[in-house]
């Protein structure tokens, strides 16, 4: 399939109860779960429109998984705080979008990870590595004065030293470049920009190899807490939770009548 039709088609589906062409909307921020092993949930980034996007982007990028968040910063953020401990250092290119700029200089030294600012040229980006660099993060073109990195050899940096790279392709669109395909370990979009194209989305997307992509979703989920500490908070796996105060508590009895009976 070629770009210009990957954008149309890449992730989406058809409407299955309606028969309609497009991708359906769900505005549920809940989904039943009893009968299923997957639980649904939008910080679970496990419900359908999430994959259709995330899967029409990875198509776009040649990338095998992604988040899609709610914002660029969300997604630039997340990121860092997935790959990033305390002790880590991070090479990071100084002309930067101003949002990221600040989240680095603001917050990875309170979280006791180090980094060097640096020019563009590769030379510099690699002098700033030291033993304990686990990053590189790029941004090209740049936001606002449209400077380009050598992707691909600062790719090779990383591959070369064990450390992961990082891109912000916001402004080249996938449709321009495509940095997972030249060796980018992880490579993010504010889609409130281009990928948007109409100035009336806000979203953030990061696309990676699997394993990757998986750290950085299970960071941004918060996903489960352990067996032991929902046994000592007396949460076991059938409490039921009623929803009084909010559906008429005669309409609440008469279910769980029915249930008891049935
Ligand atoms: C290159 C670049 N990256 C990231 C962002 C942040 O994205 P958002 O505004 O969606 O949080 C912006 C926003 O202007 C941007 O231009």
């Amino acid at each position: 399939m070629k770009i210009d039709t990957k954008c149309v088609h890449a992730g989406g589906y058809p409407d299955a109860q309606t028969r309609g062409i497009n991708t359906p909307i769900f505005t549920s921020s809940a989904y039943g779960y009893l009968d299923t092993d997957t639980r649904l949930y939008q910080r679970y980034f496990n419900t359908p429109n999430q994959e259709a996007v995330v899967k029409k982007i990875c198509e776009l990028e040649g990338a095998e998984d992604g988040i899609v968040f709610s914002s660029g910063m969300a997604a630039i953020s997340t990121v860092l705080l997935s790959l990033l401990k305390n002790g880590d250092h991070a090479v990071v290119q100084d002309e930067i979008y101003g949002g990221s700029h600040a989240f680095v200089e603001e917050h990875l030294g309170k979280l006791g990870i180090s980094f060097t600012l640096t020019g563009r040229e590769v030379q510099e980006i690699e002098k700033a590595t030291k033993a304990n660099t686990k990053l590189i993060y790029i941004e090209s073109p740049t936001n606002p004065l449209l400077n380009v990195v050598d992707i691909h050899r600062v790719a090779g940096i990383g591959k070369q030293r064990g450390i992961l790279t990082v891109i912000d392709n916001t402004f080249a669109t996938p449709i321009n470049q495509n940095p997972f395909l030249l060796g980018i370990d992880v490579v993010l979009h504010s889609g409130t920009k281009y990928l948007g194209g109409h100035s009336d989305l806000y979203c953030g997307v990061a696309v990676a190899r699997k394993d990757i992509a998986a750290i950085i979703r299970k960071t941004a989920s918060h996903q489960k807490v352990s067996g032991d500490v929902r046994k000592r908070l007396g949460i076991s796996d059938n409490l039921l939770r009623l929803s009084v105060g909010i559906e008429n508590v005669s309409d609440l009895i008469d279910d769980i009548r029915q249930a008891l009976e049935g």
